[in-house]
């Protein structure tokens, strides 16, 4: 293991009715709550009317920030930091999935500082003091709920960054899974395939002597790979969606990676795609990343092979180790598909004209990847294998 220092302050208040325990938090903060959502789904679902209940019970005053976007936009982050300014707001409240959590964390973040957002995303500007923000989840997948990251676009630049501060945080977030009912089929998909997505970017690590946590990413794999296909066809099973909505907030809260640092490779490239292409973030991992393992098969066939076997169901018998652990990538790639996720870029009508582009922002910071580093051919073939 590498040393460590593990640092993650978010309280979570998990399960059935877990909004009761809003009034309590929001006595911490000032009156003027500013709520920031999505398209809609809040309204549709009655997590919206619940929320602003509480808030007014609670003597508050509500500000609204509505029509964050998935991939959310900086532009719509600037909205929310003039509405902070104006309004002298206490406390950011983000009602939705990742996309609102990570457009409010930019929110809090930017509503301290002079200079415009975009600075702090591209790491200009130093975050040094932010709003409170608190969360209340309704999409299983980013851990963005227990986790200091954000994930912005400039959809005028055709950028896609992740940044983060410990100052983001959020101070408490509610994650009740029925309010994950109403997730569709296919962003539940989605949102699955990212949570598998982290556990690997954090099991392909460069650290030797790792048994607890690779112990612990199996675990919440095989649990993901046994819940999923009971999920699709029950999407208001509350068990199923209990487990999914923490495997999403153990996936990336830190825990996974302790000891180690995890290799975010194909995060990095499907950042880069949804950047050019706007295409929906689990969608992008689920082509991508089957490659990324072919590619890198060699560096480490023992750990592809571990990981076919024990979450794989691979019967090594008789094989050699390259051979298991190709098999396992296929099964993902087989599991992936039966779910009903994308397999191809040519699924969201990408085809190679743009390849150029897409190596080029993917190597924007340079080589990237520790448990291989990838440099612009690498990305080129993994892209290529994609098409
Ligand atoms: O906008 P609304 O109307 O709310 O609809 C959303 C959106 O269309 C809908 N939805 C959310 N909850 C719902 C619901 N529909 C019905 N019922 C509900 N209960 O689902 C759609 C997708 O939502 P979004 O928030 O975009 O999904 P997700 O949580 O997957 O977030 C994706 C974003 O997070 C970033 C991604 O890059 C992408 O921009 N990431 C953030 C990370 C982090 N902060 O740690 C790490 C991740 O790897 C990821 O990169
Ligand atoms: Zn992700």
């Amino acid at each position: 293991m590498n040393s460590f220092t593990f640092y993650n302050p978010v309280k979570i208040h998990f399960g059935k009715d877990a909004l009761e325990k809003l009034p309590e938090e929001l006595a911490q903060y000032g009156d003027k709550v500013l709520i920031v959502y999505g398209g809609g789904s809040i309204k549709n679902n009655g997590v919206y009317d619940a929320v602003v209940s509480t808030l007014k019970k609670a003597g508050k005053t509500v500000f609204e920030l509505s029509g964050v976007e998935p991939n959310p936009r900086v532009e719509t982050a600037r909205k929310g930091i003039e509405i902070c300014k104006k309004e002298s707001i206490d406390l950011v409240l983000a009602v939705g999935g990742g996309s609102v959590i990570d457009c409010s964390k930019l929110i809090a973040a930017g509503a301290k500082v002079d200079e415009d957002a975009w600075n702090i995303v591209i790491k200009k500007t130093q975050v040094t003091d932010a709003l409170p923000l608190g969360t209340v989840l309704t999409l299983a997948a980013t851990g963005s709920e227990m986790n200091s990251g954000s994930v912005i676009s400039n959809e005028e630049t055709k950028e896609k960054y992740g940044w983060g501060h410990p100052l983001v945080f959020p101070k408490f977030s509610i994650l009740d899974p029925s309010y994950t009912f109403s997730v569709p089929k296919i962003h539940t998909v989605y949102g699955m395939v990212d949570i598998m997505s982290h556990v690997f970017e954090q099991y392909f690590h460069d650290a030797t002597n790792t048994p607890i946590t690779d112990e612990m990413c199996e675990g919440v794999l095989r649990t993901v790979i046994n819940t999923a296909p009971k999920l699709i066809e029950d999407l208001e099973n509350y068990e199923l969606r209990e487990t999914i909505l923490l495997a999403g907030t153990i996936g990336l809260n830190g825990f996974l990676s302790i000891g180690s640092r995890g290799d975010w490779a194909t995060h990095n490239i499907e950042h880069s795609v949804s950047a050019v292409y706007d295409i929906p973030h689990g969608g992008g991992l689920a082509i991508i990343f089957p490659n990324w393992m072919r590619h890198n098969l060699s560096v480490n066939p023992e750990r592809f092979a571990g990981l076919a076997t024990r979450v794989f169901n691979v019967d090594p018998k008789g094989k050699t180790t390259e051979q298991v652990a190709l098999e396992g990538i296929e099964r993902l790639r087989e599991f992936w598909t039966s779910i009903g996720a994308p397999s191809r870029l040519a699924d969201y009508e990408i085809d190679d004209s743009q390849l150029d582009i897409l190596v080029e922002k993917s190597m924007v910071n340079g080589p990237f990847g520790r448990f291989k580093t990838l440099q612009a051919e690498d990305v080129r073939k993994i892209l290529e294998m994609s098409l």
